[in-house]
């Protein structure tokens, strides 16, 4: 067996990136040691997490806001072992979808864990322990990433829990103390606490949504308190002692002082991800790491071995699907001798809440620190006709342009359909747009999107409905 590639992780960087390579004419062939493809994403990632977040939404509008719509109903009974089927549907037919798109493309699979024995060989280990030696032209990395632990504190899935344990659980926890306020914790906090959790956030910076714009996480942590979010933030976790009753957290403020102590039934463990390059044999070919165990790559995605490149969570950068599916795409399209190109400057995130919490390009600290002279354009939901016709008021879109040029540097989005809104500014910031470009570009009407170039118009302080 001889390819021009083989691609190792089938998550959303190694399936994209093979299916680009077949698109290319390189004969592909990827490895795969979960019995599912899609890795973390589509496993127990982005795809469960946005259908337990899709249905306790759906559940907690019918019981906290259907009324005042008009629409009487009992109160709605929570069948948690149905939601937990409606995710596990949904993440069915997202693996199957890969398989056959895999198929359709000629790639072929090999179920088992790679090792790469050499620049051009892959070894496979089945799960019977038998092996295959795959010879390759190319080898692509897209092991993804592991959920990142805290020493002294043993995640065993069922009270202490991983993102993954969280997404499992079978009956709604009284009490859910969720250790770090970055997106998995805000996110799958939220699912819980619309089934009925108590939920506290501890947090060892003293703000939430590290990265994030400062104002935006400021106003989040408003909205997300309203709701019923408890935070201790400024908070170092040192000890979980499990009980009968559940778990005994004891923090203390991370600039030191006196601990607390606070009971759970359930902890969610969620302070980052960590690469994995487990077993791949790495260090015994030489292949460098940085001091976070990522893999170095140059421009072009390549190691500094000849012929093994790495893609997605395993490298530097946001740790996000998008990113390694385009990561996936440009090694693709640079093997076959195009010119392959990621523009990490225009990399969306979003944070599925409600409402959610999107971003592309800078944040104002960012800009600060870079001394980057800007404006600013800010417009709250509270006055797009849309958003107050459907009580979604929280939140605002606000514009960072470029004082002397007024491109557009950033934008960011706190409001109902978030998600959604921000692929306007990725388009005109990926043209090199300006503010202006936005402003003057008509919006329908009525659209939460009005508020994005309403935002764009306060920039030049011109917004008409504020
Ligand atoms: P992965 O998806 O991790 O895939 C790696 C694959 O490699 C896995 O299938 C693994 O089994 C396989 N593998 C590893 N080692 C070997 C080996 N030696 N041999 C064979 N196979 C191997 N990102 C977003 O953009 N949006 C979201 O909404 C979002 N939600 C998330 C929610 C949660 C709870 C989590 C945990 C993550 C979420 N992410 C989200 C992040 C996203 O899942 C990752 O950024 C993305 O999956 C990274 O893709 P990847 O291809 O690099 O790696
Ligand atoms: P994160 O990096 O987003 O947040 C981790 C948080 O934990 C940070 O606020 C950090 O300050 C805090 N923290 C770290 N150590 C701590 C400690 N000892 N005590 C208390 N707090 C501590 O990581 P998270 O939420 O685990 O997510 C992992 C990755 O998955 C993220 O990089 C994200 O990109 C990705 N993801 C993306 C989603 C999306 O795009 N919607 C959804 C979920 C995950």
């Amino acid at each position: 067996m001889s390819y021009d590639l083989v691609v190792i992780g089938t998550g959303p960087g190694g399936y994209v990136c093979a299916i680009r390579a077949a698109q290319l004419g390189l004969k592909t062939a990827v490895v795969e040691k979960r019995k599912t493809h899609g890795g973390t994403c589509l496993n127990v990632g982005c795809i469960p997490s946005k259908a337990l977040l899709h249905a306790s939404h759906m559940f907690e509008d019918a019981r906290d806001h259907f009324a005042k719509l008009g629409i009487g109903i009992n109160p709605p009974k929570l069948d948690l072992k149905q939601m937990q089927s409606f995710k596990q549907e949904g993440v069915d037919g997202n693996t199957k979808g890969v398989e056959f798109l895999l198929k359709k493309n000629k790639i072929d699979v090999f179920q088992g864990t790679a090792r790469i024995a050499a620049a051009g060989q892959v070894e496979v280990t089945g799960e019977d322990g038998s092996n295959q030696l795959v010879q390759t032209k190319n080898i692509v990395i897209a092991t993804g990433s592991d959920v990142a632990r805290l020493p002294g504190i043993e995640i065993d899935e069922k009270t202490i829990v991983s993102s993954t344990g969280a997404l499992e659980l079978q009956s709604v926890p009284k009490r859910l103390v969720v250790i770090g306020a970055g997106v998995i914790g805000l996110e799958l906090g939220s699912v819980w606490r619309r089934l009925g959790s108590e939920v506290t956030v501890v947090e060892y910076l003293d703000r939430i949504l590290p990265g994030m714009d400062g104002d935006v996480a400021k106003n989040f942590q408003r909205i997300l308190s309203k709701q019923g979010f408890q935070f201790k933030l400024g908070a170092k976790v040192t000890k979980a002692e499990k009980g009968a009753k559940g778990v005994t957290l004891t923090f203390e403020p991370a600039a030191g002082g006196n601990p607390e102590k606070i009971e759970a039934d359930v902890v969610l463990v969620a302070i980052g991800r960590v690469p994995y390059t487990q077993g791949l044999g790495l260090d015994e070919l030489g292949v460098q790491k940085d001091n976070r165990g990522r893999i170095l790559t140059d421009a072009h995605f390549s190691t500094n071995v000849t012929g093994i490149y790495a893609i997605g969570d395993v490298i530097a950068g946001p740790m996000l699907a998008h990113k390694a599916e385009d990561e996936g795409v440009a090694v693709a399209e640079i093997l076959a001798g195009k010119a392959g190109h990621v523009n990490y400057d225009v990399i969306p995130s979003v944070v599925y809440t409600f409402p959610e919490v999107a971003s592309v390009g800078k944040t104002e600290e960012e800009l600060k620190a870079a001394g980057i002279a800007y404006n600013v354009g800010k417009f709250p939901f509270t006055a797009n006709g849309r958003a107050k016709v459907n009580h979604t008021t929280d939140g605002f879109v606000k514009v960072l342009a470029d004082a002397t040029t007024d491109k557009v540097l950033g934008v960011h989005i706190i409001g109902a359909e978030a998600g959604n809104l921000i692929h306007e500014a990725v388009i005109a910031m990926e043209f090199g747009g300006s503010s202006e470009d936005i402003a003057r570009s008509c919006h329908a009407h009525p659209t939460l999107a009005e508020a994005v170039k309403e935002a764009a118009l306060a920039v030049e302080k011109r917004a008409i409905h504020m």
